[in-house]
């Protein structure tokens, strides 16, 4: 056996949590074929057609991105460079309810927050599930993306009336479209009961809709209704759906929002840990106090500062404080807000204590969250896994870099059934990320958001390097996880 590529003196930490150990990895095509003692010369029957020394370098898993709005992203920027730039080589994105399609494909602006993947429009253009899915394995990105189906899509779809409940027909068509989507390869349905077109919705729509879930072994993902004082009912909601369809349940972006929720998290992961032993569930975190979504005037009120993000009426107005657009306009903040509508903010209402005992919690994954198309976005599209692995990781020590690696890669495919990755073994894909543990941090503040990670090497997704010393090399290797034909669903 000819390997393609042998990487020497690495030191693996391979993604299930396990120290870190030198080692050699062989790749042959678009796995790894060969995981060797440190003095492997790649002798014999391993030489390999090209070599790379390794020393003083991190060889991980690639990363997978837990939580993202990727959709769009996949086919108008497939480079990803925001993704490879941290070393992500998977993205699961259709999060919080917001997917590309289904959609009526009319070319009219979308109702919020579905306007978070296209403000105009233009690219809700399928108008089912395998259109979108076939259009981007006909062209490729950079990473590979596993596909969730969102509930506000699928409302925004079938519904004439999104303040009330869906009626029963309407549900049966919703349901329909689940099926089609697990069927033409997504993973799993989102919802977003937080927004304004699927508040609405009854738990009992949200199972009735999900219901083809059971059969395809699909993920319940939810940004759920409440993240501020009702968020222990929300958790219960939650769970309730997860039993009703006896599936996973993932908890998106967990956080406890607002001065009086602060510390609330000493509550929330007790009840998320006692659920546990009873049914699969699974939680991300994006690692700072500060959210990122539509901008309301509501959402405003709990927090202790507003930074606009974009706006279509008043884009000058990207990456400034709304107080000082107030001033600048002369207007209460309410009008002013009216008078940026559509637009996106981020939002100053979490505790740095709960987004680290968050961070921390074993069962915690990291998702960026991050919304590629806003115009000043949140550090986190740019940053967060260079940021946990450097500023929490590294330089806080919350947990060993082992352990963060593990939050990224092992545990996030365990939970998403994605077979074959976030471990570094023989027979695993080769999606792998080369990184200096010295230096590794995000490069982004909320003021200057847009850059690449610092110290992240290479990055290789299905055996092909994608980033390499500084910059994207072009190829797009990425592929659509399928559904998977075995998960494990022990928690
Ligand atoms: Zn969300
Ligand atoms: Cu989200």
């Amino acid at each position: 056996m000819r390997l393609d590529l042998l990487l020497r003196n690495a030191t693996v930490i391979d993604g299930t949590g396990a120290p870190r150990r030198e080692a050699t990895v062989g790749i042959l095509g678009d796995r790894i074929a060969h995981v060797g003692a440190p003095g492997d010369t790649g002798a014999g029957d391993r030489r390999a057609t090209r070599e790379i020394d390794l020393a003083g370098q991190v060889l991980a898993p690639g990363f997978i991105d837990a939580h993202t709005h990727d959709d769009r992203l996949l086919l108008s920027d497939p480079a990803m460079a925001c993704k490879i730039s941290q070393g992500v080589t998977t993205v699961i994105a259709g999060n919080c309810g917001v997917s590309l399609a289904p959609s009526a494909a009319d070319g009219r602006a979308p109702v919020p927050p579905l306007d978070l993947l296209d403000a105009s429009g233009g690219w809700f253009r399928f108008a089912r599930f395998a259109d979108y899915v076939q259009t981007l394995e006909n062209a490729p990105a950079a990473t590979n993306a596993a596909l969730l189906i969102g509930h506000t899509a699928l409302r925004a779809r079938f519904m004439a009336d999104l303040q009330r409940p869906a009626s029963e027909d309407e549900t049966a068509a919703m349901r329909a479209a689940v099926d089609e989507a697990l069927a033409s390869g997504a993973i799993g349905v989102s919802t977003g009961l937080y927004y304004e077109p699927a508040a609405a919705a009854t738990t009992e729509e949200v199972i009735e809709v999900c219901r083809p879930l059971t059969a395809h072994r699909g993920v319940y993902c939810t940004h759920m209704r409440d993240e501020s004082e009702g968020v222990l009912d929300s958790i219960d909601e939650t769970l309730r759906i997860g039993r009703a369809l006896g599936v996973p349940v993932v908890i998106s972006h967990h956080k406890v929002a607002g001065r009086a929720n602060f510390g609330r998290s000493r509550q929330t992961l007790p009840r998320i840990d006692a659920a546990m032993r009873e049914q699969p569930v699974c939680l991300d975190c994006y690692p700072y106090a500060a959210s990122s979504t539509i901008l309301t005037h509501g959402r405003t009120l709990i927090a202790r500062r507003t930074l606009v993000t974009w706006s279509v009426p008043h884009p000058e107005h990207a990456g400034r404080d709304l107080t000082d657009i107030a001033q600048a306009m002369g207007l209460p903040v309410e009008e002013t807000v009216q008078r940026l509508l559509p637009a996106g903010a981020i939002y100053f209402s979490m505790d740095e204590d709960d987004v680290q005992r968050i961070l921390a919690y074993p069962h915690t994954m990291i998702g960026s969250d991050g919304l590629p198309h806003d115009a000043r976005p949140h550090p986190r599209l740019w940053g967060t896994f260079a940021r946990v692995l450097g500023h929490y990781s590294r330089d806080l020590r919350l947990f060993p870099l082992e352990t963060a690696i593990h939050k990224m890669t092992g545990l996030t495919a365990a939970n998403f059934g994605l077979a074959d990755r976030g471990v570094i073994r023989e027979g695993a894909f080769a999606d792998f990320v080369v990184f200096d543990p010295d230096t590794v941090d995000e490069a982004v503040t909320f003021d200057d958001p847009i850059a690449p990670a610092r110290g992240i090497d290479q990055v290789w997704v299905n055996g092909a390097c994608v980033w390499r010393d500084g910059a994207q090399t072009g190829a797009r290797p990425g592929r659509v996880l399928r559904h998977p034909a075995a998960r494990s669903d022990a928690p």
